[in-house]
């Protein structure tokens, strides 16, 4: 191949945006993630599921297979008694006496006789607590007692086996709520340490929101971020933040929806809530921090906010037009908090809560994957009312793998596209942006990744997208900003494979992935010039993208494929064009001389081998949804 460069024909300056972040909480990511927090189930409301997560629906078909929502056989997870043996002791959630109302359940120790020894309660953090020799941790925790209760606690970082890292103690004083603040120094290091509460007396005790965290957070913040897992981050050189999902945002039902508000303050005030995730959130990493991760790694902050849809392919649940006003004041009241001045209400909030300057949230997007009529209609009234107020936050407006949602008739600035596909498809459409309509809105590629067949992200996925990627850097005054998808996965819970960076509590890595985009992000240039490729080979041409792709459509509109004279598969009315999605849609017919109908979208593939066909049958509902593929 030759690569001809024009270093004097300047089409465009390059998008100072175009690479950032897309931070979901997905996969632990930021609970057991980089929410620095070492405590799981630090409220005791992990096992608080929806009624709708007992039903299949509930199950996620995500690319590393089917999830199950959560573990029946673990009644309180991350937490584990041990005693001495001849001790007699118990422990259950109690909902009699809630700390308040965003704080249902506590744990009850009931040791009804301790001999000798200890009766323990331990938590094993997010598959063990890492511990690091000479590190300080901050301990928090809320607790009360019977009268009969006259012990201390001890108070014990310690592994399985009974080593001890670091020890303290107190008493307990009340039979009311009380919080109690201490520290504990590491004298080793050890990476599935617990932190244990220890009586050597009889008695009844309760533990509530019980907090541990590391000293060194990044940049020593209080509730603060996993320094090596920024670390990662910074290394992509990243524009800015897109937050807090994704998926997360629409939930699967209003209950499983990100509501900001609940989400800021005193960590003993805040809601968790579900995640369609499969796992409970603490909310510990919240509006404010997320922020606050973004002004102190010098990015653009994009909000997603929920603009009462909740997830549509789950199917989820729609807020009426008529009850849209709560969502949409949530939405300004979110920008208020992030930008408004102290004298305001929500301004003076921020800065109870430790930020008095505003933190300059600059871009707003209504919605993540949703789509249709009635998408728009509430794109509309989530983008006036912005407007109106704030006409400096700059709004994207997100769309699907559905043909036919055009931002036609809509006001809209940016079009996040989301692709999750094959190498194939990253190699073939690497100059699809060099077709699109420069009249209309810009796009941001929000989320993409290579996931066939991709356990956890390989090389020749990895080079695909960088072939996508040209196109993109090809087409930046176009495209202006774009993030892989998803970013992290705790690799004891990954929902979702791959993703950029695998972490456990004390390791991380990056994909092949990891590399191609930190390569990306750290040689940006300043202006985009003319060049050209040609080549003499098939597979380049094969891989010529649409043009190719125009040529060979034309073979399998109105397909007849027939077998030894029996006609076996009949498309026909095949829609759709390659600029705008790569699905076609059509009318499959299979069988004769009965002919059974299926409505089908069809994936159309150019390989090195010829043209492939998938046919997604839309009767199975829609995560059962298989792909069958034709050989042409
Ligand atoms: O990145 C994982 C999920 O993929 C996101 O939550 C969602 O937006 C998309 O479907």
């Amino acid at each position: 191949a030759t690569v001809t460069v024009h270093a004097d024909q300047i089409r465009f300056p390059v998008s100072p945006t175009l690479y950032g972040l897309f931070f979901e909480e997905i996969s632990h990511a930021g609970d057991g993630g980089i929410y620095a927090e070492l405590i799981r189930n630090r409220s005791f409301e992990d096992t608080l599921v929806p009624d709708r997560c007992h039903v299949e629906d509930c199950m996620l078909h995500s690319p590393a297979g089917w999830v199950s929502p959560f573990d029946h056989s673990d009644p309180i997870p991350g937490w584990i008694m041990q005693m001495t043996e001849g001790c007699e002791a118990e422990i259950k959630l109690d909902d009699a006496f809630p700390l308040n109302e965003t704080n249902p359940l506590s744990l009850k120790v009931e040791a009804a006789s301790v001999p000798h020894g200890r009766v323990s309660v331990c938590n094993t953090g997010f598959w063990g607590i890492p511990v690091r020799s000479g590190e300080t941790y901050n301990l928090s925790f809320y607790a009360k007692k019977t009268d009969g209760f006259q012990g201390e606690l001890e108070i014990t970082l310690e592994d399985r086996s009974g080593n001890l890292y670091a020890s303290s103690s107190v008493t307990l004083t009340s039979s009311e709520w009380r919080k109690y603040e201490l520290t504990l120094v590491s004298d080793r290091d050890e990476s599935e340490a617990m932190l244990a509460f220890s009586s050597r007396s009889a008695g009844t005790f309760w533990l509530e929101l019980v907090s541990l965290f590391p000293r060194a957070t990044f940049l020593h913040r209080k509730n603060g971020l996993r320094p090596d897992l920024v670390g990662m981050l910074q290394q992509l050189k990243p524009s800015f933040l897109r937050f807090p999902g994704g998926c997360f945002v629409e939930g699967f039902s209003v209950e499983t929806a990100y509501r900001w508000k609940k989400t800021i303050g005193d960590i003993s005030e805040r809601t968790s809530h579900w995640t369609l995730w499969h796992y409970r959130t603490t909310n510990g990493l919240g509006y404010h921090e997320y922020l606050q991760m973004a002004e102190d790694m010098g990015l653009y902050m994009m909000f997603v906010v929920n603009c009462g849809l909740t997830c549509q392919g789950r199917p989820g649940e729609l807020i009426p037009m008529e009850e849209l006003g709560e969502w949409v004041q949530d939405m300004l009241d979110a920008i208020e908090y992030a930008n408004g001045p102290v004298t305001g209400y929500w301004g003076s909030l921020r800065a109870k809560n430790g930020h008095p300057e505003p933190f300059g949230l600059k871009y707003l997007e209504i919605g993540n994957e949703n789509f249709g009529p009635e998408y728009n209609r509430r794109y509309q009234v989530f983008y006036e009312a912005v407007k109106e107020k704030y006409p400096e936050i700059v709004t994207i407006w997100n769309t699907h793998w559905e043909v036919g949602t055009e931002t036609k008739d809509l006001p809209v600035e940016i079009v996040d596209e989301h692709f999750y596909a094959d190498n194939d498809f990253y190699q073939q459409y690497h100059d699809m942006y060099d077709h699109y309509d420069r009249n209309g809105p810009k796009i941001y590629v929000g989320e993409y990744a290579m996931i066939a067949g991709n356990k956890s992200g390989t090389l020749l996925g990895a080079l695909s997208e960088a072939a996508f990627m040209t196109g993109m850097e090809r087409n930046q005054d176009l495209v202006t900003m774009s993030s892989y998808a998803p970013l992290f996965a705790n690799i004891h819970h990954t929902v979702w494979d791959p993703s950029l960076i695998y972490f456990d509590g004390t390791k991380v890595y990056g994909t092949p992935s990891f590399h191609i985009q930190k390569m990306f992000g750290e040689h940006r240039g300043e202006l985009v010039v003319d060049s050209h490729v040609t080549s003499e080979s098939r597979s380049a041409d094969l891989y010529g993208g649409l043009g190719a792709m125009e040529k060979e459509l034309d073979r399998i509109r109105d397909l007849v494929v027939k077998r030894g004279g029996e006609t076996l598969l009949r498309l026909d009315h095949l829609t759709g064009s390659p600029q705008q999605c790569r699905e076609f849609h059509g009318t499959l017919w299979i069988g004769d001389p009965s002919w059974r109908q299926y409505d089908v979208s069809a994936k159309v593939i150019l390989g090195s081998e010829g043209i492939r066909l998938r046919l997604l049958d839309r009767h199975q509902p829609w995560d059962k949804q298989n792909y069958l593929l034709w050989e042409l």
